[in-house]
């Protein structure tokens, strides 16, 4: 019986060990461990875009020396080398040169999906050669590459479209959405869609919140979602606070959804127990949310970046949801440490493929 006591006391030590542990390195630490290693267990291949931009070169290394993804960089050989030689990176990166002249049949697909899109047989031609986005998309999509990320060296839309354009949405899926997961010390939120539809009507939105809460299982959080607006429960009544109480609707009707949502409702009530417990003890929720649906691109991409800069969390994202495949657009000037979380994601989506 000593024994056993000893032995528990000592798994009692390790957990409370592991709790303080975690308590101190937040949140955030604790979800990108889960994600990197779920990404080790099997890395597959990420296509850059941008292969000869240093940080992309940097995280390459980085991925593959820690081996949580096979990368693969776009862009001209003898640069790529020559600039991951002068960063001091002792590698061999896969490359994939888009003027090697061995990509014909990448044109070929191209031409093939865009021919009545307006895409004529050169131009295919001319945009696999000198738009790495182009390249990198029909990569992903011929199979050649599991997922793909770019974003770092311009403006949002002119990363996202290629990939929309050639990859397209899911199956289930007929809207994209960008996520950020946000994470402060001991809490996490999922917010959406804070970087593509500029101002999605209330089925945008409902799809929206089932891609975010499924993104959320991905991170082993149990999703509770709140539609947010400036009103609550009909407290205001317009056009606009009228979409996020319509998507609510929709989404308490489907049968599809298995976890809890309402709203229209403020911020606060969505993070405070207190409120949804007294004023509003009828909503869905008993716990605050942690998948916040903003009702337009507006206050989602304000929100985040004001958790990010005032509230002191750490933002993990954008992640691309609803695509047929694993794509990533960066937000320019991301760093090397974001570009690597977000290839991690990338891959642990590719490995549920
Ligand atoms: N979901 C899925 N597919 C879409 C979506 C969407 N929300 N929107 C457009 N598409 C598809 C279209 O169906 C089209 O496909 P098709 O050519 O096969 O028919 C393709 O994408 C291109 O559509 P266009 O109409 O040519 O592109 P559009 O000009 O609408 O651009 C874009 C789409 C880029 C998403 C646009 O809505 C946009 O600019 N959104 C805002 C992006 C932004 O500025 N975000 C904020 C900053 S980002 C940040 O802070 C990190």
């Amino acid at each position: 019986a000593a024994m056993t006591s000893g032995a528990a006391r000592k798994r009692l030590d390790m957990n409370e060990y592991r709790e303080r542990l975690e308590a101190r390195l937040g949140k955030s630490r604790e979800m990108m461990r889960v994600v990197l290693n779920k990404a080790k267990s099997d890395p597959k291949r990420v296509a850059l875009a941008e292969g000869t931009n240093e940080k992309m070169i940097r995280a390459a290394y980085q991925m593959q020396e820690e081996g949580i993804a096979q990368p693969i960089l776009i862009g001209n050989t003898k640069t790529i080398l020559r600039k991951a030689e002068e960063l001091g990176l002792d590698f061999d990166p896969t490359i994939a040169n888009p003027r090697d002249g061995e990509w014909d049949h990448y044109a070929d697909r191209l031409y093939e999906l865009r021919q009545r899109k307006g895409i004529t047989e050169s131009e295919a031609s001319e945009l696999i050669r000198r738009d790495s986005n182009y390249f990198a998309s029909i990569m992903v999509e011929l199979g050649d590459a599991d997922a793909m990320l770019t974003g770092l060296t311009h403006h949002y839309p002119a990363g996202l479209r290629p990939p929309l354009q050639v990859v397209g949405t899911a199956e289930d899926a007929n809207y994209a959405a960008g996520v950020y997961m946000m994470t402060f010390k001991n809490r996490v939120v999922f917010c959406a869609d804070t970087t593509v539809n500029l101002d999605p009507d209330e089925e945008i939105l409902a799809e929206i919140t089932k891609h975010t809460a499924k993104l959320a299982r991905r991170f082993n959080i149990e999703p509770r979602a709140a539609l947010l607006s400036y009103s609550n429960f009909g407290s205001v009544n317009n056009e606009g606070t009228a979409k996020p109480r319509d998507a609510v609707k929709l989404l308490q009707n489907d049968p599809e959804v298995d976890f809890p949502v309402d709203g229209e409702m403020q911020a606060d009530t969505a993070l405070v127990e207190d409120i949804l417990e007294g004023t509003y003890d009828f909503a869905e929720l008993d716990d605050p949310a942690n998948v916040l649906i903003f009702p337009n691109l507006e206050a989602g991409n304000i929100g985040y970046k004001l958790l990010q800069r005032l509230g002191g969390a750490e933002a993990i994202g954008p992640m691309l949801v609803g695509m047929d495949k694993p794509v990533h657009v960066l937000q320019r000037g991301d760093e090397v440490k974001d570009i690597v979380n977000l290839a991690a994601t990338a891959v642990v989506d590719a490995q549920e493929e």
